[in-house]
């Protein structure tokens, strides 16, 4: 029997698809093979922008094909689409082919509710069990440590230690999904990374929609930054990342854990959303331009060859023609290592959607001056680094070259070079020969 997971959204959902995959290895299901019908096909869904809904849509809508020829196929649709209100109805009715629906934090219902639908077809009579979950339960925490976890993207581990989010940014559909910030307890967070150091993971990456919130919630003696220092005194050699960091929550404490560990990569991504404080302000992000230029000073007076990377968005209601200016010139003085940049799309029932809107064409061209603004700034920053030699943490075989594998400075540029797959997962000092936009080529000199 076989399985596909299709994973849309951020990494919070790569790494819950880890765990849909291991339910689903535990109750005997293996990979699809290329070429083979699944038995079983999970859509891991994201709803942060219209494109990531429409494409899931659009690939549900695909199989209705492969459920006629092959009846017995369970579709399971799961995740942030089907959280938002209203949207589980809507699948069911225009999907109607669609098994099992299940919110954001009743992933681990997955096993149960296979179980059912081939209980409920064995029973010849039985209406087609359907099941739509989309509650937030209390005990999110104690099921969600239980749930077995099946890692695909070795030498990295994702591990979770805050779900959910309070910020209520204006334009943002998370809060509404993900519900609540709720952290981890700290002494499983620590287990759960000397566990995948001891299974010989070579990078942890901390995940949360706000990581600088963790613990907000817990005793008062436990912080994001007393974390990241109890990471760092566990013994073996291994990196550290984290995202996402909301730059009014990032602390003095944040920066100095980080510039005194030799774990925690000098990496950070940094969103900024806007370089306009009118902006900023009506998407309730609560810092403004002058917090964000401190908080840069702070990283690079502490951390000189730190790479900051940031999320920025165009097109936002109430975006002036000067206010996109204003985000124009926070690129060049910042200088970013790399910038996600994204048209605003309007998600039902936050705030900003129902402002008036800009059109799309002037959305569009404001993102293609950003694009092309940021292009030049990566490029160069990636010149500077030629003719140096930097550790690199061979993360992958180079998906384009052959004989190549590719990992990243401590600072997280990619770079290509001589390898093949048993070097993945070991450190090779590297001397970079060439860069092109934001990749480097360079050769191993040990
Ligand atoms: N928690 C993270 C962001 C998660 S969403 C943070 O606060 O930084 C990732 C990015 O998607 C955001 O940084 C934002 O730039 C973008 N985004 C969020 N909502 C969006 C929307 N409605 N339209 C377009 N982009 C959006
Ligand atoms: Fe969305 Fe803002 Fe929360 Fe990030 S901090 S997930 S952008 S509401
Ligand atoms: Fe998308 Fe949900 Fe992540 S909406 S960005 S998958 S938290």
């Amino acid at each position: 029997m076989y399985y596909k997971v299709i994973t849309y959204g951020c990494q919070m959902n790569v790494h819950e698809s880890e765990k849909l995959a291991g339910m689903l290895e535990d109750m005997g299901y293996t990979p699809c093979p290329e070429g083979v019908d699944p038995d079983v096909v999970v859509f891991n869904t994201c709803c942060i922008r219209d494109t990531a809904e429409r494409r899931a849509l659009g690939n549900i809508g695909v199989l209705k094909g492969l459920k006629k020829q092959k009846p017995d196929l369970i579709i399971a649709v799961v995740g942030c689409m089907p959280q938002q209100a209203g949207t589980a109805e809507t699948i069911k009715q225009k999907y109607p082919y669609v098994d099992i629906i299940l919110g954001t934090r009743n992933i681990y219902l997955l096993k149960g509710e296979i179980e059912r639908v081939l209980s409920a077809r064995e029973r010849a009579n039985a209406k087609r069990y359907r099941s739509s979950d989309v509650t937030l339960p209390e005990n999110y925490l104690d099921i969600d440590a239980s749930t077995p976890t099946l890692r695909s993207s070795y030498p990295n581990a994702w591990i979770n230690i805050i779900y959910g989010c309070n910020n209520f940014c204006t334009y943002c559909i998370v809060p509404y999904v993900r519900g609540r910030e709720i952290s981890r307890d700290m002494k499983s967070v620590l287990d759960e990374v000397r566990a995948c150091v001891d299974m010989g993971y070579k990078e942890i990456t901390l995940l949360g929609q706000n990581v600088n919130s963790y613990g907000n919630d817990l005793s008062s003696d436990v912080s994001f930054s007393k974390l990241l220092r109890e990471i760092d005194k566990i013994e073996g050699k291994f990196r550290v990342r984290f995202m996402t960091s909301h730059p009014k929550d990032l602390t003095d404490e944040v920066i100095e854990a980080m510039a005194i560990s030799s774990k925690i990569c000098n990496n950070l991504h940094l969103p900024i959303q806007s370089g306009s404080d009118k902006v900023l302000k009506d998407m309730n992000r609560r810092y403004d331009r002058e917090k964000y230029f401190s908080l840069i000073q702070k990283l690079l007076a502490a951390m000189p060859d730190i790479g900051i990377t940031t999320d920025i968005m165009v097109g936002f209601p109430t975006e002036s023609e000067q206010d996109f200016e204003d985000t124009l010139d926070v690129v060049r003085r910042v200088r970013f290592s790399n910038a996600f940049t994204f048209i605003y799309s309007p998600r039902r029932g936050t705030p900003a959607a129902s402002m008036p809107q800009i059109p799309y064409a002037v959305k569009q061209a404001r993102i293609d001056r950003l694009i092309k603004e940021q292009n030049a700034i990566t490029k160069q920053l990636s010149d500077l680094y030629t003719g140096g030699v930097y550790e690199i943490l061979a993360e992958d075989v180079a998906p384009k070259y052959q004989n190549k594998i590719c990992g990243r400075t401590d600072s997280g540029r990619l770079v290509t070079f001589d390898g093949d797959e048993k070097d993945v997962g070991k450190f090779f000092d590297v001397k970079i020969t060439a860069s092109r936009s934001a990749s480097l080529f360079g050769e191993r000199v040990n």
